[in-house]
């Protein structure tokens, strides 16, 4: 078992290759959507994911795995082809996101508590014979003048310890998502401050995975970028961005954790690509570094596509050079020439 979960754990970090984040839920798709004046019907999340998943050499070259939500895991291409057929096809790995999402949590803080532990044991073991390889659960953490509270910060980290446990018994890899959010209000922290909110949560969460008995060796970490928070007036450049991320990540996560791919948490797309590429430059990290973007991955294809099969190609073209761009990033060969010359 633990052998097979490292197996997978590794597969998603091979070389050169990331995780694509579509597991938008019901609500976030429809707000994606309806910034482009789009409807939230099941007939066009079904054509926009089967957008992204077709663009079959992008998918083969770039992109290792793909959560998924479940409508999506059970859902088939407008000609009758499962998605996860699709997949299978390019050789990516199908993830399922299993929180219920991050609802607001008693007290002064805007705090949130992600939900989703109840009956899930039973749901892995449908998603794990449904093909599941992997699975994500999204903590949120809040940055403000009271949060994050300890209460916080602990109850979220128990809750992945218990996530990441069911996972691994139902033989599912756990991504572990703490994310200390960035682009939320007031959103005028400082990096400093990110770092140490950060340094904070991850030691907690590592302290609890442990209690748990959670096998380091058979998850991956999807962490947050320490960043300013979005309307701070810093401009840190990618290096410093690169630095300071790889500095908490080595004082706070075990080496014995097979990979980390991180979140992009509303960077622009060449933000996320050149600071990806600019951690990986770094010599001697204990850790191989990809992305686990969404958002990043996925704006100019979503724009392009506007909702219309007719610009599946387009949308796929520029999904696929997306994808290109963070896949050099994860190997450390992202440069700006290379991205303008290759659009
Ligand atoms: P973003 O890259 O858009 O932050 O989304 C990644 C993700 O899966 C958040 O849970």
């Amino acid at each position: 078992m633990t052998k097979s979960l490292n197996a997978i754990a590794q597969k998603l970090m091979e070389p050169g290759k990331g995780i694509l984040a579509a597991d938008e839920s019901e609500g976030t798709i429809g707000k994606r959507f309806a910034k482009i004046n789009l409807p939230n019907t099941l007939d066009l999340r079904r054509d926009y994911r089967e957008m992204l998943f077709g663009a079959s050499e992008a998918m083969r070259n770039y992109i290792s795995g793909v959560i998924l939500t479940e409508e999506t895991l059970k859902q088939e291409a407008a000609d009758g082809t499962p998605f996860r057929a699709i997949l299978a096809d390019t050789d990516c790995v199908p993830g399922i996101k299993v929180d219920r999402g991050a609802f607001p949590m008693p007290g002064e803080g805007g705090e949130k508590i992600t939900e989703g532990l109840d009956g899930l044991r039973q749901r892995l073991a449908h998603y794990a014979e449904l093909g599941a390889g992997f699975a994500k659960w999204r903590a949120v953490i809040t940055i403000n003048d009271i949060a994050p509270t300890r209460n916080n910060i602990r109850a979220n980290a128990h809750a992945l310890a218990r996530y990441a446990m069911l996972c691994q018994e139902a033989g599912i890899v756990p991504i572990v998502e703490p994310e200390v959010v960035g682009d939320g209000e007031p959103g005028n922290h400082s990096m400093e401050r990110c770092a140490q909110v950060t340094g904070d949560v991850l030691e907690n969460v590592f302290k609890e995975l442990r209690l748990a008995g959670v096998d380091l060796a058979g998850m991956l970490l999807k962490p947050n970028m320490i960043l300013p928070g979005i309307n701070s007036r810093e401009r840190p450049g990618f290096e410093d961005v690169a630095r300071r991320t790889v500095d908490v990540l080595r004082e706070h996560v075990p080496a014995a954790v097979p990979g980390i791919a991180f979140l992009s948490g509303g960077q622009t797309d060449e933000e996320a690509t050149a600071h990806l590429s600019a951690m990986n430059r770094i010599p001697n990290k204990p850790w191989p570094l990809t992305f686990s973007y969404g958002r990043a991955l996925q704006n100019v294809a979503l724009r392009t596509w506007a909702g219309r099969r007719e610009n599946f190609a387009a949308a796929r073209q520029a999904f696929a050079h997306r994808a290109h761009m963070n896949s050099l990033a994860a190997l450390g060969e992202w440069s700006n020439e290379r991205d303008r010359a290759a659009a």
